[in-house]
């Protein structure tokens, strides 16, 4: 078997943080122990509720911080450890899109100089006509018209930027895109087209998606793993088929049940899961999920869950 792409092990990054006044600082264990293997044109999807640490992951791996500890390997380098030439030669291969492509786009800039700059700074030997012909071809590929490239982002309705993003995240072949929430911002009918969008040029590129979303039904459409995440860690994963028909941790089974449809055909019942995630700075003793499950039992709080192997899924439940 050949390496994986990216390779995650015990991932954590911790922040320290003030808490006001005369009190001690404290530390928020954003992301605590998260390991993952991505190959080749395989997408992971990250799920979980807001503050349950998914863009914490997604900035470890592109590279904008470092892990407080564990390693994270791309091409079987480790870039956790690696010094800041090694991790600057490696920086291009891993791409982020984001939520809101206004807010990652450069207002000033026409769709042709936002395509040419990760061209200019990754392959800056590429002669002016060359440059122009890889731009033009990521633009069509992307479902952009030529006579777009000389408008300006504010010029499109929110769809077409998030392909202008796209485009812009692909110039530079990368082998890795992290997409953080790239279609929450969208109406649901251009969801779906967005999402084919990423499937399709995964499919003619191999590039290996990390995809990272609140929306469970957004993770069916285009996942082949999930990781479920609940306070910085993993509390269930699996290939996405396995997870849907039968998740086994009692988090996920909530999300599921809570989470609308793509489809407006859907007629699940749909229950909200109770309570709130608790606070980073005064978590929980045993399982971090114990105060919202429902089938909590005492010996909960005395040891986090481990992960372990259970029916083709890894899951973090002492009832599991
Ligand atoms: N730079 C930071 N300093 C302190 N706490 C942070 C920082 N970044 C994130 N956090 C905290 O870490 C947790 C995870 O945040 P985040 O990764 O943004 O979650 P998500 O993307 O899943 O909503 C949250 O409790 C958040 O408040
Ligand atoms: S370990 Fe206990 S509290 Fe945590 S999910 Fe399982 S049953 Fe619920
Ligand atoms: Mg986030």
């Amino acid at each position: 078997m050949t390496a994986p792409l990216l390779q995650a092990q015990d991932l954590a990054r911790h922040y320290a943080v003030g808490r006001g006044w005369l009190r001690t600082r404290a530390t928020v264990r954003a992301l605590d122990g998260v390991s993952f293997a991505l190959p080749r044109a395989r997408t992971l999807a990250v799920v979980g509720e807001s503050g349950c640490g998914k863009s914490t992951l997604a900035r470890q791996l592109v590279m904008v911080e470092r892990p407080t500890r564990g390693t994270l390997a791309i091409d079987s380098v480790d870039i956790s450890h690696a010094d800041a030439a090694t991790r600057a030669a490696i920086r291009p291969r891993v791409q982020m899109v984001f939520q809101n492509p206004l807010a990652s786009l450069n207002p000033r800039w026409t769709v042709r100089a936002t395509l040419a700059e990760p061209l200019q700074l990754s392959e800056p030997a590429l002669d002016a006509a060359r440059r122009e012909e890889r731009i033009a071809a990521m633009a069509v590929r992307v479902g952009l018209k030529p006579e777009h490239l000389a408008r300006y982002p504010h010029m499109f309705s929110g769809g077409q930027r998030q392909r202008i993003a796209i485009a812009r995240a692909m110039m530079t072949s990368p082998r890795v895109v992290v997409a953080d929430e790239p279609t929450s911002a969208l109406d649901v009918s251009i969801q779906a087209q967005i999402l084919n969008l990423f499937m399709d040029l995964q499919d003619e590129l191999g590039t290996a998606f990390v995809f990272i979303s609140h929306n469970l039904s957004v993770v069916e459409h285009v996942a082949h793993e999930v990781l479920v995440m609940y306070f910085g860690r993993v509390v269930e994963s699996g290939p996405k088929a396995r997870l849907f028909a039968r998740p086994l941790h009692p988090y996920t089974q909530a999300l599921m049940s809570a989470t609308p449809a793509l489809r407006a055909d859907d007629r699940r019942v749909r229950i909200p899961i109770a309570g709130e995630p608790p606070s980073p700075l005064d978590p929980p003793s045993g399982c971090a999920f114990r105060p919202r499950c429902p089938r909590a039992v005492a010996r909960c709080a005395d040891a986090v869950p481990a992960l372990r192997a259970v029916d083709g899924l890894q899951v973090a439940c002492h009832l599991a």
